[in-house]
C-alpha cells in the first residue's frame, strides 16, 4: 500500500484524521473506484455526518477505517490517524489484522442500518454484551457485564431492563433492537461510533427517537460519532460538521448551518430540495435527476458534470480543485473559481 508524500498529522483535540483515502474493488466488470481521494477528520466529542445518496462511497469509507474491505475490495492508499484511549497516535490502516481487532468494537464501535444482523437470534440481548466485553477483556466477570448491559439498556430507554437483558432478539421491536444495538455497541465506550444509516428501517417517529438518543449519548460520554445518512434532514440537530460525497468523493464540507443555509455546491443544493420539510404538510419533493454513475467507468472531470445544471467544458474534462469558502467551508466545483 503506497501512503501519500506529505506529512499528515493529528492536530490537537482530532480524534482522527483520513488523508487520501483510495479504495477499489477488482471485479470481473472492471475496477470499481469506490472511494477516490477521500480526506476528512473528526475532533474529539464531535459528530460529523457523511451524507450522499445511495452508491455514494460511505459506507466503504468507514469500513476501510477498520479494515473491514473484504475481497474483492482493497484500501490502495491513505493514511488513517487515530489517537487511541492511551494517547497513542496510530495509522490504522498500517495495523496487522490482530492490532486492528483490538481496536474495532473496543475503541471505535459501528452501528449498521439493519439491527437484525447485528443480533444473533439464537442469543439473548445479555450474551451480546458479553461475547462484546469478553473479545476485548477476558478478566470481567458475566456477572458484572450484565450489570453494564442492564445499566445501558436502561440508558437508552428500554423498560425493563432487568428482563430485556434476557430476551432473544425476536422478542424485540425493530426500534428496540436497535436501541439494543447501540446499548451494546456501548458495552466498551469507544472513543468514535460510526453509526451507518441508523434509522433507515425504522418508522419516522422512531427515527427522530433514535438519532436524538444518539446524540444524548455522544455528549453523556464525550464520545466522537460518524454518522452516515442519505437524508440531509437528518443531520440537521445531529452533526456538527457535515461532509457530502457523490460517487466515491467528496464534494462539499461545512458546518451544519453553512451546509443548510448557504451551500455551495450544485449537488449539495438538489439533495438539500430533496429534504422533507417537517414545517410542511402536503409538498412536492424534488428528486435529482438522473442517478449516481457507475463507479467502474466514473465520468471524466467532475463526477457530478452528466447531472449537473451548471455543467461547463471543463466540468467535463478537468476534476474541479478543492476551493476554501470560509473557515471550514469547502467546496469541489469549478463554479468557485476565480478566472
Ligand atoms: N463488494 C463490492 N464489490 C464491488 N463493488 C462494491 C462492493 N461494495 C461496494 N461497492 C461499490 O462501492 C461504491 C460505494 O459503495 P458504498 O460505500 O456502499 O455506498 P453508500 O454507503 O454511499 O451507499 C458503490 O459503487 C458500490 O457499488
Ligand atoms: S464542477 Fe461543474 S459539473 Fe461539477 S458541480 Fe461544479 S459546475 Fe457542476
Ligand atoms: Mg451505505
Amino acid at each position: 500500500m503506497q501512503s501519500s508524500g506529505e506529512k499528515v498529522v493529528l492536530n490537537d483535540g482530532e480524534v482522527l484524521r483520513v488523508e487520501k483515502l483510495e479504495v477499489r474493488f477488482y471485479t470481473y466488470a472492471g475496477v470499481v473506484h469506490a472511494v477516490s481521494n477521500v480526506s476528512f477528520y473528526v475532533r474529539e466529542g464531535e459528530t460529523i455526518a457523511l451524507v450522499g445518496e445511495t452508491g455514494c462511497g460511505k459506507t466503504i469509507t468507514t469500513r476501510a477505517i477498520t479494515k473491514l474491505i473484504e475481497s474483492p475490495g482493497r484500501i490502495e492508499s491513505g493514511i488513517a490517524l487515530f489517537r487511541r484511549r492511551n494517547g497513542q497516535i496510530v495509522d490504522l490502516l498500517k495495523l496487522d489484522d490482530e492490532e486492528i481487532r483490538k481496536i474495532r468494537g473496543d475503541e471505535i464501535a459501528y452501528v449498521f442500518q439493519d439491527p437484525s444482523a447485528a443480533l444473533d437470534p439464537l442469543y439473548t440481548v445479555g450474551y451480546h454484551f458479553i461475547e462484546t466485553v469478553k473479545a476485548h477483556r477476558n478478566n470481567v466477570s458475566k456477572k458484572n457485564i450484565i450489570y453494564l448491559a442492564i445499566k445501558l439498556l436502561r440508558e437508552v430507554a428500554i423498560p425493563s431492563p432487568e428482563v430485556r437483558v434476557k430476551n432473544y432478539p425476536h422478542e424485540l421491536s425493530g426500534g428496540m433492537r436497535q436501541r439494543s444495538v447501540i446499548a451494546i455497541s456501548l458495552s466498551n465506550m469507544p472513543k468514535l461510533l460510526i453509526a451507518d444509516e441508523p434509522t433507515t428501517n425504522l418508522d419516522v417517529t422512531i427515527q427522530a427517537q433514535i438519532l436524538e438518543l444518539l446524540q444524548e449519548l455522544q455528549k453523556r460520554y464525550g464520545m466522537s460519532m460518524i454518522l452516515i445518512t442519505h437524508n440531509l434532514g437528518v443531520v440537521a440537530e445531529t452533526a456538527n460538521r457535515v461532509y457530502v460525497m457523490y460517487a466515491g468523493k467528496i464534494v462539499e464540507e461545512g458546518n451544519c448551518e453553512t451546509i443548510f443555509y448557504n451551500s455551495a455546491h450544485p449537488y449539495t443544493q438538489l439533495l438539500l430540495k430533496a429534504v422533507p420539510n417537517p414545517l410542511k404538510k402536503i409538498e412536492k419533493l424534488e428528486s435529482i435527476p438522473g442517478t449516481v454513475p457507475s463507479l467502474i467507468n466514473p465520468p471524466p472531470g467532475c463526477r457530478f458534470h452528466p447531472r449537473c445544471p451548471f455543467a461547463m467544458d471543463i466540468c467535463r474534462k478537468e476534476e474541479p480543485p478543492k476551493i476554501k469558502l470560509d473557515d471550514n467551508h469547502y467546496v469541489f466545483c469549478w463554479l468557485y473559481t476565480k478566472r
